[in-house]
């Protein structure tokens, strides 16, 4: 006798979708900016005909295209057929704060897109994808890159831009002499603290590659004259005698023993009364109130794995590097609810 048969009822397709098809709608967005219909149509709504003669697509395969990105939701179509961007797909207009643009455009580079189609084997062997795709790691990658790694850098700094005002109206940088901003790359946090905080000097430092478009920024910022620019390696020492180090969003990218060494380097020189400011998202535990995987947080701790050695972290994990990088976790403070950013302050035990 055969055994009865059980039929599983199907979802709602549109629950489905973005888990087997997530890729292509990200790439239906994607393309369409990258194409330069949502700076087209910021400008005045604008038919199918009217894009295709801008773009100079193919105007079947264009028109596809434009269907499937009001389908996604980052267009609209109105009854003469003139398409215009949604509140959200304004994002991936060019005075979007958050610049969407250069997220996809980095994402969809080809070294990082291969890397995402090597998740599985990250999974399995512990490796970012990256170093298994490219046999080096992320950053030495970029060192000889300057493609990538201007598409990096600028995929950084948009992400600082849109969290800027929340930083430094949220923490108090006023006690402060001299900041150091450990891996700050083009500058634009220093920027927007220094021009909040007169009395202050700060030293900007990274790599060469990172700190490259620091002099345009910081001139522009009008703050040049208060901000030492000096390159190196976070690994091996931090410029010495200021009294904040200000790490933000760079634990996140490296294993747990680069981060004590990176810790321990800032508090080796560190002036006196000096600490660690470390700006970034820290996960709740599990079974804490929050801890439920949120989709945010997710993407995040996925393109990291995707890319670096590192992980986001929980207090408990960020107390357990402090301590052993000689630190005491200090005032710990949430600034922003959608971009997860923390505030921890450690000081010399
Ligand atoms: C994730 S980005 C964060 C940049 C910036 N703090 C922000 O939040 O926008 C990491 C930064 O660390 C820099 N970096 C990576 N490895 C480094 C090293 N060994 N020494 C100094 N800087 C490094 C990168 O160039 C990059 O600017």
């Amino acid at each position: 006798m055969s055994a009865p048969q059980t039929t599983v009822a199907l979802p709602e397709m549109s629950q489905i979708l973005p888990l087997v098809y997530g890729f292509t709608i990200s790439q239906i967005a994607g393309t369409t900016a990258r194409l330069g219909v949502a700076d087209l149509v910021q400008e005045s709504p604008k038919t199918a005909a009217e894009l295709t003669a801008a773009v100079g697509a193919d105007p079947n395969y264009f028109s596809q295209l434009l269907r499937a990105a009001v389908a996604v939701g980052m267009l609209t179509r109105d009854q003469e057929g003139r398409y215009t961007l949604t509140p959200v797909g304004r994002i991936f207009g060019t005075d979007s704060p958050w610049q969407a643009k250069v997220h996809d455009a980095w994402h969809t580079h080809p070294a990082v897109w291969q890397a995402f189609g090597a998740l599985e084997d990250a999974v399995r062997q512990g490796r970012p994808a990256f170093e298994i795709v490219h046999n080096t790691s992320f950053f030495d990658y970029i060192d000889n890159d300057p493609v990538l790694a201007a598409l990096f850098h600028s995929t950084m700094s948009t992400n600082t831009h849109a969290n800027n005002a929340t930083i430094v109206t949220g923490y108090d940088f006023s006690h402060f002499t001299h900041i150091v901003d450990i891996g700050g790359g083009n500058g634009a946090l220093l920027s927007a603290i220094l021009n909040a905080h007169k009395h202050l000097h700060a030293t900007l430092f990274d790599t060469t590659s990172g700190v490259h478009d620091a002099p345009t920024v910081l001139a522009a910022a009008g703050v040049a004259d208060r901000c030492e620019i000096t390159t190196g390696d976070f690994l091996a020492a931090v410029p010495p005698g200021g009294d904040a180090y200000v790490l933000k969003n760079i634990l996140c990218d490296w294993d747990d023993e680069s981060c004590v060494t990176i810790l321990r380097n800032c508090r080796e020189v560190m002036a006196p009364g000096g600490r660690v400011v470390m700006l970034g998202s820290v996960v709740p535990e599990d079974g804490e109130p929050g801890s439920e995987p949120d989709l945010a947080s997710a993407v995040q701790d996925v393109a990291i794995m995707a890319t670096f050695p590192g992980v986001i972290r929980t207090l408990a994990q960020f107390q357990g590097l402090f301590e052993a990088a000689g630190l005491r976790l200090g005032e710990v403070t949430r600034l922003h609810e959608s971009f997860n950013v923390h505030v921890l302050e450690a000081v010399p035990v």
